[in-house]
């Protein structure tokens, strides 16, 4: 299945596609990078304090007129003094090894791509969500990610949107590689 996506979503319009890209989500100049926060959507630490550092207290400031995020759910901010245009704050499952979060996590990829298109954005940016203090299995937290992400571009096919899948350690890289290229191979349904 994840070949076909694959190979599907890369005859999509030039401007579409799904990239990996090694470093820090907050220097990438897209129109919009996803946040890995928390509920209350009042920062943290890994991915949602260096957003919420590199951004500056603005950021902060209209995190606190959003009222918190469900898990899985997404809400969408300026980016005040980062590259990029926007943030989507969105609230990975908190790894516990139950399958419905799998669900949760398809979620927070999907309702962030439905609110960048909501908002005619055309890239992205996602830092592997949950798998840092969330602590979901990287492996397992790539395989949701690309499935759902490649899903969405089949199901958008008029819509261009650049999804590049940040990876800020060597092992969410892997991960995400060996995905990709068993999928090459067609090892992967
Ligand atoms: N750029 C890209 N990815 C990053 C960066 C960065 N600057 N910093 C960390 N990451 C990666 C981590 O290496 C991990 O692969 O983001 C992924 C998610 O890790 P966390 O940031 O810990 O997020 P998560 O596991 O979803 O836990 C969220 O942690 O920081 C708190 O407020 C946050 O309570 C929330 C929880």
């Amino acid at each position: 299945m994840l070949r076909e996506l694959l190979q599907n979503a890369q005859q999509q319009p030039l401007k579409s596609g799904v990239a990996l890209w090694r470093g820090d989500i907050t220097t990438l100049d897209c129109d919009v990078i996803v946040n890995a926060a928390n509920g209350s959507l009042l920062g943290g630490g890994g991915v949602d304090g260096a957003i919420h550092r590199a951004a500056g207290p603005q950021l902060l400031a209209e995190c606190q007129t959003l009222h918190g995020c469900r898990a899985g759910e997404a809400k969408i901010t300026f980016g005040y003094n980062l590259p990029a245009r926007y943030v989507i704050h969105t609230v990975g499952p908190v790894y516990a090894g139950k399958v419905s979060q799998r669900l949760e996590l398809a979620d927070c990829y999907r309702n962030s791509l439905n609110l960048a298109k909501e908002y005619h954005l055309h890239s992205i940016a996602f830092p592997a969500i949950s798998t840092g203090a969330y602590g979901y299995p990287v492996e397992e937290a790539a395989r949701v990610a690309l499935l759902t992400v490649t899903q969405w571009l089949n199901d958008n096919p008029d819509y261009a949107m650049k999804i590049i899948l940040t990876c800020y350690n060597s092992a969410v890289y892997k991960a995400y590689q060996e995905l990709i290229d068993a999928a090459k191979r067609g090892e992967l349904t």
